[in-house]
């Protein structure tokens, strides 16, 4: 397959790539752009953070899991192209030398690109854009000065790339399915994604790559039939009404953050928390619940508010509570060649709290995601729903729990005589994140957490004060 981009401002045409080459080996084995760092090959690190922009956005997405075919007809901007072509430095690289913020400089590059992005979109939560970027020795302090005192310089003109929309796509909407194989397309409407499924059932689907990247970098798995969707603007839309937000399956997520924002707080306070602005940029809501992970954050959440999945499959539409869609670990209700199309919440659900409980406060993978959203009406529980992840097989509600709320007085009284029936919905197991005795205990306590927090009690580890 042939794909175009522009590299570090440079047009680029590639031929016969294979679908699953990654940005990072092209980089360091083919261009000789050493630059670009492997650590940990699997986006947890950042040594490996480039830049790249298409007609939606500017983002920084890890290469060590960036499929080449997802690059075409956007602009990549790697370390060695964040310097002005005369030799002047970025302002962020100039600050890293002023703060002392590099010493054995093995994370740097990827710092350094990081911080070109947060600095390109004005953002100034250093905290956030920097949480997907680890260093073993110099500290985040001076790093993180280093962000502050850039933040406030002009982006240099070279930053700003050509709209890469007019170098168009190489790859067939329509795909390469009768060639031979590796077989791939890139649809760009609902109904040519709809169609190309139906045809190649056993085609693996590819969103943003966070976790079918890590089947090809840690599991070594070939993948011979792909489609992409990164081009399939259908599925990226956000639908608003008075009542909710449909979100299309291939909205990332720190899209879905932007849009939750307001309405659900603490949801987006979750969202912040998943995976790191790298991540966040490359993973897709429908990735996160298509994949069926018991440990996915989004599914929790999504349930507590009672959110509709919308599956398509060939010309076939059809709706379900998302809560149905989990049936066993590895088991989803969804047919060969059935893809899902988005998911709806609602605008309202004042009730709701998300509270994820991971090993590091950042870019984790958390070991207990509770969500919990109750209706209190003259001091009587009206409604609720909770779910949790990390605690059984599939994400799933806590109906014990639940009947145990219901109808009664919203009172101390009423949460302990709940959380003592958590151990009748799950039995969760013990792994290297937690014990089964640690999530359970967790659970619970996380009833008794909406229960402080309503009545003004601190327990967020971020507000506790002495
Ligand atoms: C460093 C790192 C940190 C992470 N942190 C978190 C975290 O904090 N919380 C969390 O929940 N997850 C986390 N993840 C996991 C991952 O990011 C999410 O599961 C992500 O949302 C998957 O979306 P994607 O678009 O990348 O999916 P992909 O990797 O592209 O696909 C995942 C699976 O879904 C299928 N698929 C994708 N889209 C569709 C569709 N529309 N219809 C049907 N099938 C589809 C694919 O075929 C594949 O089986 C992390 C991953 C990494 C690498
Ligand atoms: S090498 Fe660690 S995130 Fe890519
Ligand atoms: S400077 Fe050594 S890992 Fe960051």
């Amino acid at each position: 397959m042939d794909i175009t981009f522009l590299l570090n401002g440079e047009s680029v045409e590639l031929r016969d790539v294979s679908p699953t080459a990654t940005l990072l080996d092209w980089l360091r084995d083919e261009r000789g752009l050493t630059g670009t760092k492997e650590g940990c090959n699997e986006g947890d690190c950042g040594a490996c953070t480039v830049m790249v922009t298409d007609a939606r956005s500017a983002r920084a997405l890890n290469a060590c899991i960036l499929f080449l075919p997802q690059l075409d007809g956007c602009a990549v901007r790697t370390v060695e192209g964040i310097g002005g072509p005369d030799g002047h430095l970025h302002p962020v690289q100039q600050a890293m030398i002023d703060h002392h913020g590099s010493q054995c400089g093995f994370c740097t590059p990827g710092f350094v690109v990081s911080m070109a992005m947060a600095h390109l979109n004005g953002d100034q939560n250093h905290d956030d854009a920097l949480a997907g970027n680890l260093c073993r020795c110099t500290g985040y302090a001076p790093i993180i000065r280093a962000a502050q005192a850039a933040s406030d310089q002009p982006v240099p003109t070279w930053m700003t790339d050509t709209p890469p929309a007019s170098l168009g796509s190489k790859i067939p909407s329509g795909g390469l399915g009768g060639r031979q194989p590796p077989s791939l397309s890139a649809p760009e409407t609902l109904d040519d994604l709809a169609t190309a499924y139906a045809a190649r059932p056993d085609a693996t689907l590819i969103a943003g790559a966070t976790d079918v990247g890590l089947w090809v970098t840690k599991s070594l798995r070939d993948l011979d039939d792909v489609i992409f969707l990164n081009r399939c603007t259908d599925l990226q839309q956000i639908d608003e009404t008075d009542e909710s937000l449909r979100i299309g399956a291939g909205v990332t997520m720190d899209r879905v953050l932007g849009a939750v924002q307001d309405l659900h707080p603490s949801y987006a306070e979750m969202i912040r928390r998943y995976g790191s602005a790298q991540v966040r940029a490359a993973a897709t809501i429908g990735g996160n619940i298509a994949n069926g992970s018991p440990i996915g954050d989004n599914p929790p959440a999504l349930i507590a508010m009672a959110a509709t999945l919308h599956l398509r499959a060939g010309d076939h539409s059809r709706d379900m509570p998302l809560e149905d869609f989990f049936i066993d670990y590895g088991k989803q209700d969804r047919a060969k060649g059935e893809f899902v199309e988005a998911v709806t919440i609602p605008r309202h659900a004042p009730g709701l709290k998300v509270y994820k409980l991971s090993k590091r406060f950042d870019q984790d993978i958390s070991a207990v995601c509770g969500a919990f959203n109750i209706t209190v009406s003259d001091g009587t529980i009206t409604d609720v729903r909770i779910a949790f992840g990390g605690m059984a097989g599939i994400p799933k509600r806590a109906r014990t729990v639940e009947a145990a709320l219901i109808g009664l007085p919203w009172s101390e009284t009423t949460i302990r005589a709940a959380m003592t029936k958590m151990a009748e919905d799950y039995a969760p197991l013990s792994d290297m994140r937690a014990s089964a005795d640690y999530r359970l205990h967790a659970a619970e306590n996380m009833l008794l957490r909406y229960w402080h927090e309503d009545q003004g009690i601190a327990s967020n580890v971020l507000e506790v004060t002495a």
